[in-house]
């Protein structure tokens, strides 16, 4: 019998380092998705190459380059920060080879290479819903706090332009270093302030420590509220962040707590899979990034060259377990549910449990 044909996925992700969370979510939703739909696709076998860049653009880019060239990778995944994602942008429109990103979530990534595609969601689209909800809410006066590159950057205008629009004001934006962050000072701040709310924005893994600072410093005892994107109540952290987390409110496009039977079947699968995690938002971009890999490949064929397997990814529409999804032709960002949740017990757990909807929200910057 023939050797059966290989189509390679390298899946290049931060497995150690301050990310190492977001590698090792990602890493286990795509064995997940292919222990469940089989390592066969279009009469291929599928092989997915999974490689550590740390957190390190220069690493990222070597990664890509080695994948593209030795192994012939058929599309490059993962992609768990903003300046990695830049850094192996030129190298798939140089050589053609659909990039989908799961994680890095600033609008601009998908103009940096018409090979770009993206599953996991980007800052101004988590953001407006929350400054709707803050507006709409007694919320009158607001400082933001957002980690110091370009997704916090991106949340900070989109809170702002949103909130103040609607007769809101905000006080203060205030700016925290990605590296070794310390929060305490940019607290101090807030207290003597005394907005109404505080927003955030800090990448994933980083919550934990953002929230234990906030409550240290009696900041939930004096009456500013705590909002902001899903990123800083985490599922992967947020059972550990002790009641003092009861009743923030947060808008974002995943929930491990989604209630629907898609979500409910993917939560299970992936916990007994992975007994010791719960999965968070970074999951679900690498879970529907294979989804859109499989299915592409399905419809374009086994052998199908990048160009052919981009075209069949942009357009495709599917119900995910954090909702419907569209990946837009035209922007190839994808369009999706936002949700405004409220930290809850439930079970004993402490869940981000939605309680609105915005249906349908594409990336604002680009829109449709
Ligand atoms: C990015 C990383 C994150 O962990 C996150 O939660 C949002 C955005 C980024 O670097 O793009």
């Amino acid at each position: 019998a023939e050797a059966q044909e290989v189509t390679k996925i390298g899946l290049i992700l931060p497995m150690t380092g301050q990310s190492a969370s977001t590698g090792r979510q990602i890493e286990a939703a795509a064995k997940l998705y292919i222990a469940q739909k089989g390592a066969t696709v279009a009469g291929r076998r599928i092989e997915l190459l999974v490689r550590d860049d740390t957190g390190a653009a220069d690493i990222t880019r070597r990664i890509a380059q080695e994948l593209i060239v030795n192994e012939k990778v058929a599309v490059l995944a993962g992609f768990g920060l903003t300046p990695l994602a830049f850094a192996a942008a030129p190298l798939a429109t140089q050589s053609k080879t659909p990039m989908v990103v799961m994680a890095a979530a600033t609008s601009a990534i998908t103009e940096q290479s018409p090979f770009i595609v993206r599953t996991s969601f980007t800052l101004p689209q988590a953001t407006q819903p929350i400054a709707d909800w803050a507006s709409q809410n007694g919320i009158k006066k607001v400082i933001s706090l957002v980690t110091d590159y370009a997704p916090g950057i991106d949340a900070e205008r989109a809170f702002k332009e949103r909130f103040t629009k609607a007769g809101g004001e905000l006080l203060a934006e205030l700016r925290v270093p990605l590296r070794n962050p310390d929060f305490a000072p940019f607290l101090q701040r807030v207290a003597d302030a005394k907005p109404d709310a505080l927003f955030v924005f800090v990448p994933s893994g980083i919550g934990g420590q953002f929230v234990k600072q906030f409550i240290e410093r009696g900041l939930d005892k004096a009456g500013v509220r705590l909002i902001g994107t899903g990123d800083v109540t985490d599922d992967d952290l947020l059972n550990d962040m002790g009641d003092a987390i009861l009743g923030v409110v947060t808008s974002h496009h995943y929930s491990a707590a989604h209630p629907s039977p898609e979500n409910k079947a993917f939560v299970q699968a992936f916990r007994a899979a992975n007994p010791n995690m719960r999965p968070n938002f970074m999951a679900i971009g690498g879970y529907d990034g294979m989804h859109l890999i499989y299915e592409a490949l399905k419809k374009a064929g086994g052998a199908a060259d990048g160009t052919a397997l981009l075209g069949a990814m942009q357009g495709m529409s599917w119900v995910s377990p954090r909702g419907p999804v569209t990946i837009e032709a035209r922007t190839r960002d994808i369009t999706q549910n936002i949700y405004v949740r409220r930290v809850e017990k439930v079970d004993g757990q402490l869940y981000n449990v939605e309680f609105a909807t915005f249906e349908a929200v594409p990336d604002p910057i680009k829109g449709r």
